[in-house]
């Protein structure tokens, strides 16, 4: 078992950010091994603060801990990108070594099919599924808010959290390390704000290769439904496009109705199977 830092867990449930592309909270990427994986899930993660000694576990050439923004007791577990796909054994065997350590639940990187499945054998069961969205940048949209569009600077942040939490629920929700991981998921990131009078809306993109990520995209709910997050969307796929990515992938919890109208109405679709974050309770000691 691996014990990651903050920027090498994408968003989560993540992987080694600037190899692999996973996303730790909505608008993560995909956590497909033949897909870039990106950060957008619950993607604020802190340092795992435990040690595990030179004894690694049999998982830990394929497995990666953290531990849960704002809850010492939950734990993060993510496949590592670029490896081979964990057997159950080896997941519990991790599962066994967490409940030593005194974590209470264990939550999931957003998994693919086939990684979903060797989890699922392993005990947890599914805690969120999510819609993932691809588009081709043929037709980047057009947005006629009078939102103005600036990059984010250092002093934004704490605006741009104080928007992420009133925008997302708690389980979704991001912290500055969450923040950081974001923008550090894949090589090459743009933040940028939507501005009135204030911060409106913020969107952070990723590329990787010829490969775009929608990591982050929040707007004030007093301002929804004024076209802020077209704005923002309009903004981070040309960006991408002026970059030579092919394709930019997000992806969304499949209860957001508001993030998929929005995602289909600046042109993604659906890609034919979706992720699947799950979850664990850990027995208490061992
Ligand atoms: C999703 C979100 C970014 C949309 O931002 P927004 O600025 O309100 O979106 P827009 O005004 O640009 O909407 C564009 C279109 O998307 C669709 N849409 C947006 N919100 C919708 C809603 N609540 N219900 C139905 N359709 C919606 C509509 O087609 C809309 O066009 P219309 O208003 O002309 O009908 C915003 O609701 C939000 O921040 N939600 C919480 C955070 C979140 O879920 N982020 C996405 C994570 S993956």
């Amino acid at each position: 078992m691996e014990v990651t830092e903050p920027t090498s867990i994408a968003g989560r449930q993540v992987r080694t950010p600037r190899a692999s592309n996973r996303s730790a909270a909505p608008c993560l990427p995909p956590a497909l091994s033949s897909v870039p994986r990106v950060a957008f899930v619950p993607v604020p993660l802190e340092l795992l603060l435990m040690t595990t000694g030179d004894r690694a576990l049999s998982g830990g050439r394929t497995l990666r801990v953290a531990v849960w923004r704002g809850d010492a007791q939950t734990a993060v577990i993510s496949p590592r990108p670029d490896h081979l796909t964990p057997t159950p054994f080896m997941i519990r065997e991790c599962l066994d070594e967490l409940t030593r350590k005194g974590m209470r639940q264990v939550v999931t990187s957003a998994l693919s099919p086939l990684e979903r499945d060797v989890f699922l054998a392993a005990g947890f069961v599914v805690r969120e599924r999510l819609h993932l969205l691809a588009h081709d940048l043929r037709h980047c949209p057009d947005s006629s808010s009078p939102a103005r569009l600036r990059r984010a600077r250092g002093a934004d942040r704490a605006a741009v959290l104080a928007l992420d939490r009133r925008a997302f629920d708690r389980f979704w929700g991001m912290d500055d390390a969450g923040l950081s991981e974001a923008l550090a998921a894949t090589p090459i990131s743009r933040f940028r704000l939507a501005m009135d009078h204030q911060v409106a809306g913020y969107g952070v993109f990723g590329r990787a290769g010829d490969r775009g990520y929608v990591q982050r995209l929040a707007v004030d709910p007093d301002r929804f439904r004024r076209g802020i997050g077209t704005r923002l969307l309009a903004d981070g796929l040309r960006w991408m496009r002026r970059h030579h990515v092919r394709q930019a992938m997000v992806n969304t919890q499949e209860g957001n109705d508001p993030a998929l109208a929005l995602y289909l109405h600046v042109g993604f679709r659906l890609e034919p199977t979706g992720l699947t974050v799950l979850t664990q309770t850990l027995p208490v000691g061992l």
